[in-house]
């Protein structure tokens, strides 16, 4: 009988997670020829959880890694060592890692240390400015360097692999595996559980959604947008700001300094992904920093404002339906005002469209995977984006 492939996925925040559990689930239809094991650094603690809750994953390894105010040497460090340890227990035949977290980047260097094969996914954004967003630039970057086997969810990703001399045979066109675990959650007929979510009046209010977390974010630009937001609502009368705030200290504060104790204004823990996404499908206008947020919400036909000066995922943004506007207070308050005052300007942001993936893109990974350890003849039909 053939070895099993035996592959480690380490993971460790939220969008990890959300994004590499169609992975885990898709694996264990492999049991002949697959291994999975599923390591996770717990760099956040409870969003991490929430999303294995969800997706009732149960972690082989647990590095518990995740101390209040962390610095990224502090994740960096007890990630590589947890790894380590489990890395030379298990052996694996390859290890996964996902993105762009310094859990990703750690995971790729301690499987590298181990002389083990590594299989990025969502390998190759790029926005070429290496303090933008920041770490992550790097992060992928540095992944990249080592990673044996690419899974770039779009041509402009694995383009950008090419441009960096990546070889062609190494890099499969997957789509995004967060257009997977959108499929699994949202439904038309969702029923919000949470008390506050039910009582909104999708009819009469418009909602805005807004998420911030990005190191590059923290302290006065997070401050201006919340003056701007802050602005919007008290002009807009139908418009509520819906805000589930991350769980770093360092954006709670700045976030209810400006925006605590606002009718208007709804500051929530973090939600489930179930809940948010449904939340997404629901709401008006997003308004976020967040990298995930920015290809769920064009599928879902819904115009996003990014709070960035550089994106990586520069397809939504020339389809028209994402708008890279920065942090600055004016801009901000007029890119949003002129979505919630120009209809004409709003139904051209939200035309569903879904350059990021097609549902399949775990299926394309473990067929890649399968394919490159000589258990499947061909590889996998590259995802093609539909024509707009
Ligand atoms: C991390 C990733 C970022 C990713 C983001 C997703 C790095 C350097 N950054 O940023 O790429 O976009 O996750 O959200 O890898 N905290 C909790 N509980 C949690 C999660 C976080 O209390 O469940 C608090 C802790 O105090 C922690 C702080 O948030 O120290 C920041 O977490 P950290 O992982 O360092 O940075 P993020 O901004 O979450
Ligand atoms: N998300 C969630 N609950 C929230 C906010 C976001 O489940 O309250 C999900 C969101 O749908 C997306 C992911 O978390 O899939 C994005 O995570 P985040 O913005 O923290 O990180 P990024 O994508 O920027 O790395």
């Amino acid at each position: 009988m053939q070895k099993k492939i035996k592959v480690m996925m380490v993971f460790g925040t939220r969008p990890e997670a959300i994004k590499m559990a169609p992975i885990v689930l898709q694996m264990r239809k492999y049991p002949e020829d697959i291994l999975p094991i599923v390591a996770v650094t717990a760099q956040h603690r409870e969003m991490l959880d929430q999303v294995l809750e969800l997706f009732k994953i149960r972690p082989d390894y647990d590095l518990d890694i995740m101390a209040k105010g962390q610095t990224l040497f502090d994740i960096t460090s007890r990630a590589m060592k947890g790894l380590d340890t489990v890395l030379t227990k298990e052996a694996p035949d390859l290890v996964l890692v996902h993105g762009d977290t310094t859990t990703t980047f750690a995971g790729a260097l301690a499987a590298y240390y181990h002389q083990i094969s590594v299989g990025h996914v969502e390998a190759g954004l790029r926005t070429h400015n290496k303090y933008s967003p920041y770490p992550e630039e790097m992060n992928r970057k540095l992944t990249g360097a080592i990673a044996d086997l690419h899974f770039a969810p779009t041509d402009t990703s694995k383009n950008n692999l090419l441009a960096e001399s990546v070889k062609d045979e190494d890099i499969f066109v997957t789509g995004n595996t967060v257009i997977d675990a959108l499929h699994h959650t949202v439904r038309e007929d969702f029923e919000f559980k949470d008390e506050f979510l039910k009582r909104i009046n999708f009819k009469e209010n418009r909602i805005i959604l807004v998420t911030t977390h990005r190191r590059e974010n923290l302290g006065e630009p997070m401050r201006h947008v919340y003056k701007a937001l802050k602005d919007l609502v008290e002009e807009i009368t139908d418009a509520h700001i819906v805000f589930p705030v991350h769980k770093n200290p360092k954006v709670r504060e700045v976030v209810q300094e400006e925006l605590g104790g606002l009718e208007k204004v709804h500051l929530i823990d973090p939600l489930d992904y179930e809940p948010f996404a449904n939340l997404i499908n629901r709401a008006y206008l997003v308004l976020t920093d967040s990298g995930g947020i920015q290809e769920e919400a064009p599928s879902l036909g819904k115009p996003v404002l990014v709070l960035r000066d550089t994106t990586e995922r520069p397809e939504a943004v020339s389809a028209g339906t994402v708008k890279l506007i920065g942090t600055d207070r004016d801009r901000v308050y007029s890119e949003a005002k002129k979505l919630l005052i120009d209809s004409d300007e709003y139904k051209k942001m939200s035309e569903a469209y879904n350059p990021y993936g097609d549902g399949e893109a775990a299926k394309r990974i473990i067929e890649a995977i399968l394919y490159r350890y000589g258990k499947r003849e061909l590889p996998p039909e590259p995802f093609k984006a539909a024509q707009q």
